[in-house]
């Protein structure tokens, strides 16, 4: 048997939709079986696309009941549907604006798919993103179309939500509005019975806003740490980018069936239950901050994704990207800036380049899909929030505050794509991203590696930089790095504090003039690109940067590969525990300006996943037994020789032995 592939989605096919619709409004009457969805749109022709067009509408398990053209019943011969969606040919629709009406039945008890109108465990809830909107309704289920929606819910249900502001409700019904245009995949609707912590936030501007959080009974005692994560978030987001919330409530709801983690829905957010609900009892510090983060990285999309949407879904870095960037930097102010960086990156190098290493590598913005839903993937998501952070550091805080207030000021309401992202940044701080753009186009990870040079108090340091060709994209033409660079002296004092060298070529040396000793160097502080950097550093230099180094991620990339190196070592030859490691741990572990989180990391051994990975990319086989023993007999001989330091540490940090989810603030 053979199966056609599905025709790819070409982003250089893009079209602006012939109509725009001004207003929907929706009535749902909820069964479990067999749901009546009735939509009524104004449709006016769109100014963009000149001449007279068929209407197309996205439709997909519908049952279609009827469907009226400005009040008048069309026969089945005026509509041609497929599985996909429906026609309407030129010819029948009026000249100018119409009024379309609908209804159709579905059945979110059969809807396995979770995609759509569905129940979990008895509530009725929906999944719209990406293309969900059409198990719903006929429409033109794409991001660029953007309505205002007022939905009528009729339920016997005891809770009946939808997106906006609830306008009125009585018994077995419920009516809501959202005055912002959004896309269909924002559209959300649950009804179910559900309870709710409510709580209050007023914007800067005095705005109140009910805040609530709807789950199953049993669960209530359970959504504090929600809570106060999002009234969190909302103030950072006044503080950090100027942005407020725009509707008199905000509601989210824990379900236990959901695709995804979380949904930004316009203003009704829905959640899976793990990223919502902990109690003390059971959660732990890291499902505090992931619930933390996901809460935050929800409401954060209000802005970034809801406010401004993508034009299609070639651009959904512009939106996911930008807010995993703002949710990084929440957690980082909320938390331990360098544990959260640590963090992110070993999940950058884990998922993201691993993705770059085999067929699936893609650009951050790529050009055709097949299925959109494969496309949530670590380069869109992870990568994109990397490459707006080297874009910040090549363009500085304030340039980066002034684009981004350019950006919310001259696309709010609208689609936007990739290149209004640069452009804005281009406006705002007069600098040419021709080049850099190619982060968003090129698939891949570079490799930089190093060469240094040292003469007559001239230190050079020449990078090479080289992607290896991924499917599609043999030539792969040199990026912009930024490479952040800080030099020490021999005896450990900073003689260059973090630089920001700007790679644009295939080759490039970078001088440093005057020194009165060979420096150590520090290369690729914080992470500040993407890239993979091969250099040859010995176990002698790795000690000194992690007892030196005053940048947090290189002073634990150095104990992380010094670590690494020792362990390797003992495992191939049974060689003794190097003392220098211990030393280096010591001075870490002693060292109070660190907080207690980055020290604990920086002390954390190699998992056995990285050295047998490590063992292979050397040609040997890893043997799982001795990798344990040898982790083993490292960690013992920490223990011992460190043991009063330990103590003492641990004494300083213990208090009642009781589980708090404070959080360690950075001061
Ligand atoms: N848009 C959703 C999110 O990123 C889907 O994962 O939160
Ligand atoms: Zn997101």
């Amino acid at each position: 048997m053979t199966e056609t592939q599905p025709a790819p989605t070409l982003l250089k096919d893009y079209q602006p939709f012939p109509f725009t619709p001004t207003q929907v409004d929706l009535t749902f009457r909820l069964k479990p079986k067999a749901s009546r969805v009735l939509s009524k749109i104004r449709f006016t022709p769109n100014p963009a696309r000149s001449g007279r067009h068929d209407l197309f509408l996205n439709g997909e398990k519908l049952k279609l009941l009827w469907v009226a053209i400005d009040g008048q019943k069309l026969d089945a011969g005026a509509l041609h549907v497929t599985d996909e969606g429906l026609t309407i040919a030129a010819s029948q629709l009026p000249d100018g604006p119409f009024l379309w009406e609908a209804e159709v039945e579905i059945d979110p008890e059969g809807n396995t798919a979770l995609e759509g109108l569905y129940m979990s465990g008895g509530i009725y809830c929906t999944q719209c993103e990406a293309e969900g909107f059409r198990k719903i309704t006929y429409y033109p289920d794409r991001p660029d179309v953007m309505a205002p929606f007022r939905v009528r819910i009729e339920s016997n249900m005891p809770v009946l939500l939808s997106n906006g502001n609830p306008v009125a409700s009585g018994p077995g019904w419920a009516e809501w509005d959202d005055p912002w245009p959004k896309p269909a995949y924002l559209f959300a609707l649950v009804a179910g019975d559900l309870v709710n912590l409510p709580d209050t936030f007023t914007t800067r501007s005095g705005r109140k806003v009910d805040l609530n959080i709807w789950v199953r009974k049993g669960d209530l005692d359970r959504c504090g740490y929600a809570m106060d994560s999002l009234k969190r978030s909302m103030t950072w987001d006044e503080d950090a980018y100027g942005r407020e919330y725009d509707l008199d409530v905000f509601n989210i709801v824990a379900v236990d069936d959901f695709n995804m983690g979380a949904m930004e829905n316009k203003g009704l957010n829905i959640f899976n239950s793990k990223l919502v609900l902990a109690s003390p009892e059971t959660a732990t510090d890291l499902d505090y901050e992931r619930i933390e983060g996901v809460i935050a990285h929800e409401y954060f999309h209000n802005w970034t994704g809801n406010r401004i949407t993508c034009r299609d879904w070639f651009q959904l870095c512009l939106k996911e990207g930008l807010t995993v960037f703002r949710d990084q930097q929440f957690t980082s102010d909320m938390r331990s800036g360098p544990v959260k960086r640590i963090d992110d990156v070993l999940t950058l190098r884990a998922r993201q380049f691993r993705e770059d290493m085999g067929p699936l590598s893609h650009p951050v913005r790529p050009d055709s899909y097949i299925e959109i839903n494969n496309f949530y993937t670590a380069t869109i998501y992870e990568k994109g929030a990397e490459v707006i952070g080297m874009l910040r550091s090549l363009v500085g805080t304030d340039g980066y505050r002034r684009a981004l207030d350019l950006y919310f000021d001259r696309h709010d309401g609208h689609a936007a794509t990739i290149e209004d992202w640069l452009k804005v940044f281009e406006d705002a701080t007069g600098r040419d991203l021709t080049q850099f753009k190619r982060w968003y186009t090129d698939a891949g990870t570079p490799r930089l590696s190093v060469l240094e040079a040292w003469s007559d108090g001239t230190y050079t340091l020449t990078f090479r930089q080289e992607t290896a060709p991924t499917p599609g994209q043999d030539e792969k033409p040199p990026r912009v790095i930024p490479i952040a660079v800080g030099l020490l002296n021999p005896n450990g004092d900073e003689v260059l504090p973090t630089t920001i060298l700007e790679m644009t070529e295939k080759m490039q040396s970078f001088r440093f003039e005057g020194l009165a000793s060979r420096p150590v160097p520090s290369i690729l502080r914080g992470f500040s690109a993407p890239v993979v950097l091969d250099r040859k550093v010995d176990q002698a230099e790795r000690a000194f940067l992690l007892a030196h180094d005053t940048d947090p991620f290189n002073k634990w990339e150095a104990g992380r590969t010094l670590a690494r190196d020792v362990l390797i070592q003992m495992i191939l030859t049974g060689d003794e525990p190097s003392l220098r490691l211990v030393s280096a741990f010591e001075t870490v572990l002693l060292d109070e300006s660190l907080d207690p989180a980055f020290r604990a990391l920086c002390l954390r051994l190699p998992s056995a996943d990285d050295l047998a990975q490590s063992l292979k990319d050397g040609g040997h086989i890893p043997d799982p037994e001795r990798i344990h023993s040898e982790t083993l007999r490292l960690a013992r001989t920490i223990a011992e020789r460190l043991q009063k330091p330990l103590a003492t540490v641990f004494t300083n940090l213990s208090d009642d032995g009781r589980f708090r989810n404070t959080v360690a603030r950075r001061s």
